[in-house]
């Protein structure tokens, strides 16, 4: 067997090639090697291997001893130039005569995968992203703990901004979902959260603000997801994906594309200085920025997290050795079940407007901006 690591580190990767290899060696009696640095690994054919030894003390570790990249089987950077190594990659994985490629990853990473088993590879994926946005899965190892650590930044951010009198706005992980921002707003008792799933409108987001300060609170903190975007930058996206759409030849769905890109680059290098701008002039309050950053992907995995990704690992080693290739294994309630890899690829897991948590927030009067 085959295991690499792709896309984003995240906490409790380790525990889950533990959590695989373990299983495979002690119960099924099956040799496990680990490829470097994701796709590329295979593509290069760097590798390692996974004895009972290398497997050991490294559930507690973040990170990943394999190593991690975002390079695409079919756009890889060679020599400076993209190339499609999918050959390269089948051509490794046959002369290692792997019986399966175990590929630990986010969304991008299902649909390598994906492309991979179209080659005739035989591929299981397990879930991995602090970002909690891989569909068909109740959660993903990473998440957890990195909910952990924002809202311990948000409980420290209160102390500080509570003597103050100010705003603090702290941004928080999670590409273009909103389950890290909320979740930890939540536990962390932020005054305003903001997601991607939920355009705001700067104005109620003042007066939420203004509004805590007739009441006696000269201090507010503001959740903000780093995907953010206030009303109007929504309805700009939202034209310009239009465009894309419906753009009448290449060229112009070409360039629309690229507008979207460089919004997006934008958005996020400058996005929540802006919005804290904004919110100092709007209410007169001083305002400072935190920017959480890597940091939520850093350090050992949660109690959760290990406990998840052992117990994916271990339903991933049952798979194989059932030979039911092509899924990824999902968390459902106590169990881990299998999804085919189709119904996973390209599908992006956002917060619905109505999820509980969102109706949890609103109900203890934390504004969503809308
Ligand atoms: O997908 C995980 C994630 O941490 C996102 O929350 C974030 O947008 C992105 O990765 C950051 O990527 P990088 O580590 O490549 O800067």
């Amino acid at each position: 067997m085959g295991i690499l690591t792709a896309g984003g580190d995240s906490p409790g990767l380790n525990a889950a090639i533990r959590g695989v290899g373990k299983s495979v060696q002690g119960h099924y009696r099956m040799q496990l090697i680990g490829f470097r640095d994701g796709f590329r690994g295979l593509m290069e054919n760097r590798s390692m291997r996974l004895d009972g030894e290398r497997l050991s003390g490294i559930l507690t570790l973040g990170g990943t001893i394999l190593g991690t990249s975002r390079d695409k089987p079919q756009r890889m950077l060679v020599d400076g130039k993209p190339a499609d190594m999918t050959e390269t990659i089948v051509r490794h994985y046959r002369e290692h005569r792997l019986d399966v490629l175990i590929c630990l990853g986010g969304g991008g990473t299902q649909k390598n995968a994906l492309h991979l088993k179209q080659q005739g590879l035989n591929i299981i994926t397990l879930p991995k992203t602090i970002d909690n946005d891989v569909a068909c899965t109740d959660t993903s190892f990473g998440f957890d703990t990195a909910l952990g650590i924002a809202t311990e930044a948000i409980d420290r951010l209160h102390s500080t901004a509570h003597s103050h009198h100010r705003i603090i706005v702290v941004e928080i992980m999670g590409h273009r979902a909103g389950w890290l921002a909320l979740g930890a707003g939540i536990a962390g008792g932020a005054d305003v959260i903001l997601l991607p799933e939920i355009p705001y409108d700067i104005q109620r987001v003042a007066e939420a603000i203004r509004q805590r300060v007739r009441h006696g609170k000269s201090f507010s903190i503001v959740a903000v997801a780093e995907g953010a975007r206030s009303l109007e930058q929504a309805a700009q996206i939202r034209d310009l994906e239009e465009q894309k759409l419906h753009a009448r030849n290449k060229k112009q769905k070409r360039r629309a594309k690229q507008r979207l890109a460089e919004l997006e680059a934008d958005h996020l290098g400058n996005h929540t200085v802006q919005l804290s701008e904004q919110l100092e002039r709007l209410t007169g309050l001083e305002s400072r920025v935190t920017i959480l950053g890597h940091v939520q992907r850093g350090g050992a995995p949660s109690a959760a997290d290990r406990l998840l990704a052992t117990r994916l690992g271990s339903a991933c080693a049952d798979l194989v050795a059932r030979e039911q290739y092509g899924v990824m294994v999902a968390a459902a309630g106590e169990q881990a079940v299998p999804v085919p890899l189709e119904e996973v690829a390209g599908r992006r897991k956002l917060v619905p407007p109505d999820h509980p948590w969102i109706i949890s927030a609103k109900r203890v009067g934390t504004s969503l901006g809308d």
